[in-house]
């Protein structure tokens, strides 16, 4: 049975574009037939991970929602990236959305029908037979973000341990819960390395009241990396990739 996986964070700039390629991937390396589509039409940039230049994206999620192409035709085929470390039925795909200046501005002008995106969602599933189906969101609480909560298996919240993300991400899971997400899972990421992670997790468990997966510490490596790949791919033995990986086999469970 396949699962959508919603990533989400109420704040931006959290790492939820890098956590969505990472957990995707490892997911992807299980063997698994994952799929990821960036929501983020405002300001997409999930695909900057997957190699992707400005000209490259010749297909999007843009045209899909303008009725030009099918969903299956804006998904773009990135097993590349699990550089053979996959086995013979891992599959990763990526739909991204356009970062043309007039693509972005008819969207924010004219909208969308967000129901359609929904069928996208299911349609994608089908036909490319996916086990799993990431949505790397834009932050905060719009149309778009209570369409992707409610439609999902598992919701996943980055925090970062920052005063502005504790209040925001308070909303958020009392949205989830209301819209009664199956599972949900909190991720703290850009957790400075002089904290106490199992505190941390602790403090968080007891005002959400749900699950810490994951405290990914903050690292020089990921700002060096500066998005010019997936993580876990590139820094296999790092402890942010183990952290990855707790994530990802909780998801998979
Ligand atoms: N654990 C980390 N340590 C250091 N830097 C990180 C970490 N996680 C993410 N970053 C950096 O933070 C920046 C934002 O990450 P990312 O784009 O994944 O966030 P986002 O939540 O998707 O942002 P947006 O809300 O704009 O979509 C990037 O420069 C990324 O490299
Ligand atoms: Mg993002």
């Amino acid at each position: 049975m396949s699962k959508i996986v919603s990533i989400h964070s109420y704040r931006g700039g959290t790492g939820k574009s890098n956590t969505t390629a990472n957990v995707a991937t490892t997911v992807a390396r299980y063997g698994y037939r994952v799929g990821i589509v960036d929501t983020d039409i405002q300001s997409p940039g999930i695909h900057v991970l997957f190699g992707f230049g400005e000209d490259d994206i010749d297909r999007s999620l843009n045209d899909y929602l303008w009725g030009r192409r099918s969903i299956g035709e804006v998904a773009h085929d990135v097993t590349h990236i699990l550089e053979g470390t996959g086995n013979s039925r891992s599959k990763l795909y990526l739909v991204p959305s356009s970062v043309k200046a007039g693509e972005i501005a008819r969207v924010l002008r004219e909208g969308y029908d967000v129901g359609l995106l929904n069928e996208g969602f299911q349609e994608l599933v089908d036909v490319l037979k996916l086990d799993y189906l990431f949505i790397d969101t834009h932050p905060g609480l719009n149309e778009e973000t209570l369409l992707s909560i409610t439609i999902s298996d598992i919701l996943v919240l980055i925090l970062r341990p920052d005063q502005q993300d504790y209040q925001g991400t308070a909303v958020t899971v009392d949205v989830a819960r209301k819209l009664e997400v199956p599972k949900l899972l909190m991720v703290i990421n850009k957790a400075p390395t002089v904290f106490d992670f199992g505190q941390l997790k602790q403090k968080v468990e007891e005002i959400y009241g749900a699950a810490v997966v994951g405290v990914l510490p903050h690292s020089d490596e990921m700002m060096v990396l500066a998005s010019n790949g997936v993580f876990a791919v590139k820094f296999p033995h790092h402890p942010l990739t183990q952290v990855i990986e707790a994530i990802a086999s909780q998801i998979m469970n």
